[in-house]
């Protein structure tokens, strides 16, 4: 992960401009230096690559949003930027292995506004295209958890 993205979201939650009643505590009880020093230490650290299940349950619909997207209402394939099983790069976040709460947070986050969106970041409109059933559905997805009846 780019220690720069790590950076920023520290500094996001330290403004108060990104939400987490836990994370801004922290982020605000760090001086910059130690912050910039906490996502240089997580950027130098491997990637979930080598570690990633491979037990994802069979659910065609939520592999096509993810393997293609929905363009009849503008979801672009979400492993095209998050890489093939979603693993991340060095500029994008990974969402493979991600705790199913945490993942629901942040899309609800970025469809009511409380989350920043960075200059030509797609997310916010990603998350408000989806529908609730589809994102907790991805969440599980991703999270190798059975789907839920
Ligand atoms: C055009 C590229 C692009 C596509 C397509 C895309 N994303 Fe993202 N995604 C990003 C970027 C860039 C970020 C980092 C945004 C930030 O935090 O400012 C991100 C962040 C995220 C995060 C937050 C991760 C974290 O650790 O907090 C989640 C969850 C996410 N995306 C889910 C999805 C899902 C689900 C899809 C498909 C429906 C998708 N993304 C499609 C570029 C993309």
């Amino acid at each position: 992960m780019n220690a720069g993205y790590l950076l920023n979201q520290l500094d996001h939650y330290a403004d108060g401009s990104r939400s987490s009643q836990v994370m801004q505590v922290y982020s605000r009880a760090l001086t910059r230096i130690q912050r910039r020093a906490i996502a240089e230490y997580y950027a130098a650290k491997p990637g979930l690559g080598s570690q990633l299940h491979t037990g994802r349950q069979a659910n065609n619909a939520i592999a096509a949003l993810l393997n293609k997207g929905d363009w009849s209402r503008n979801i672009p394939a979400c492993f095209s930027c998050h890489g093939k099983m979603g693993t991340g790069s060095k500029l994008i976040p990974a969402i493979a292995d991600q705790p199913v709460h945490y993942f629901i947070v942040q899309m609800n986050h970025w469809r009511t506004g409380t989350r920043p969106v960075g200059e030509g970041d797609p997310m916010a409109t990603i998350a408000k295209n989806l529908t609730p059933t589809e994102i907790a559905g991805i969440a599980r997805y991703l999270a190798n958890e059975s789907p839920r009846k």
